[in-house]
């Protein structure tokens, strides 16, 4: 697996600790390679030809076939398999992150009191605006997103870095390493889109909604070292890491609590908007909520672009896809297989002519990201 890059934000790891790691990533990397292909030849030997049997035509979505995959005893067992590699996952991760909690805190308090450059402004310092009044969603308190204990919003002590910690190391399992050495990917695929389709475009304010640990945003900040950077999310310990982290990195970003589906800037606050796998995790009513905010937020001529994970092409892979809603409480990412975001950006406020729904594969030197050649991202652009 890739290599993960340190920093003072993560925990070191005992010689067992690593090898429990180094065991999840070693069967995650034979579940996904090894066994998963396994279910699709399930599907093409065994399920498709019964159901053309019995219905005498294929099945036409992923709800068709779920049935008669779900009994299948290969599937049950990959899938139970899977389930169990993502607990073991958040349990890996867990361990060294409460042995070392209380100086993790330590160093958070300190890094988050740093000037990073040689100006005092806040603008080369970043800053952290927490509001503890924040009503969580209820699609995050209902359910701990791809299980992670807590989700990205519980505070388990005070000042708590906590979720952030292992949302960072977790995401970099999850992935087999394929995110890059700081989970960079996301933010990369988003840059070389923008670099690509608007290469004029040279923002001097950019938001980032749903930014968790900052992983994203640190990727843009360091793009466009002359905007003012912002990135919001819901959760107060993912926050508190985003900056800690951001700072070990030398980079300046100011974020704050917020829910996008209402912020507190101004109208017109932006000339950039974007996102990174957030909007599959929100909800039915919430997504168009949150692009009616951008279209408020965004300057005349401004642009947002919002980077989703792929959720399939065919039948089976929409099934295998959407093993993470039914199996890893990924609950509303079922609903954005289907969903047209168009039709949720106009309802947002954004006219068709000035969306664009897109599937983007970036050039990006990706020598040591094992399967993003097959990685298709979906990307929602819209301008006002
Ligand atoms: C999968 S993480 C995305 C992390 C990050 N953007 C990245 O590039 O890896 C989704 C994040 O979106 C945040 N989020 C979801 N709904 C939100 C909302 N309505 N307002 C603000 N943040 C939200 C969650 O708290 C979580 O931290």
């Amino acid at each position: 697996m890739p290599a993960f890059k340190a920093h003072a934000m993560q925990p070191s790891t005992l010689l067992d600790e690593q090898a429990r790691q180094d065991f999840v990533g070693a069967l995650r990397a034979h579940l996904s390679g090894r066994l998963m292909p396994g279910a699709y030849k399930v599907y093409e030997s065994r399920v498709e030809p019964a159901f053309r049997a019995r219905q005498g035509r294929a099945p036409i979505d992923q709800d068709e076939i779920r049935k008669p995959m779900t009994q299948d005893s290969f599937y049950q067992f990959w899938s139970a398999m899977q389930r169990r590699s993502q607990e073991l996952l958040w349990e890996s991760v867990i361990d060294p992150t409460e042995r070392e909690l209380s100086e993790l805190l330590r160093r958070s308090a300190r890094l988050r009191a740093k000037k990073i450059g040689k100006s005092g402004k806040d603008r080369r310092r970043g800053t952290l605006r927490l509001n503890p009044a924040l009503e969580i969603p209820r699609y995050h308190r209902a359910a701990d997103i791809h299980l992670q204990p807590g989700g990205y919003h519980t505070d388990f002590t005070t000042d708590d870095v906590s979720a952030g910690v292992i949302y960072d190391k977790g995401i970099n399992l999850y992935m087999g390493g394929a995110l890059g050495p700081e989970n960079n990917l996301m933010g990369d695929t988003l840059l070389a889109y923008l670099r690509e389709k608007h290469p004029e475009r040279q923002p001097k304010r950019i938001l980032d909604i749903g930014c968790a640990i900052g992983n994203s945003t640190v990727v843009w900040a360091r793009a466009f070292p002359q905007a003012r950077v912002h990135g919001i999310d819901v959760g107060a310990p993912v926050l508190r890491y985003a900056h800690a982290r951001a700072v070990a990195l030398g980079v300046a970003i100011n974020f704050s609590q917020q829910n996008a589906e209402a912020t507190d800037f101004a109208d017109g606050s932006f000339d950039l908007i974007v996102s990174h796998i957030v909007l599959h995790e929100t909800s039915k009513s919430a997504l168009p909520r949150i692009l009616g905010e951008c279209r408020r937020l965004l300057a005349p001529g401004g642009l947002m672009l919002h980077l989703e994970i792929p959720r399939g092409r065919t039948v089976i892979e929409k099934f295998m896809h959407n093993w993470e809603s039914y199996n890893n409480n990924e609950t509303f990412a079922r609903y954005m297989t289907g969903i047209d975001l168009q039709a949720e950006a106009m309802k947002g406020g954004f006219p068709a002519a000035d969306v664009l729904v897109n599937e983007f594969i970036p050039k990006l030197d990706v020598a040591q990201m094992n399967y993003t050649e097959h990685f298709f991202w979906k990307i929602l652009a819209a301008h006002r």
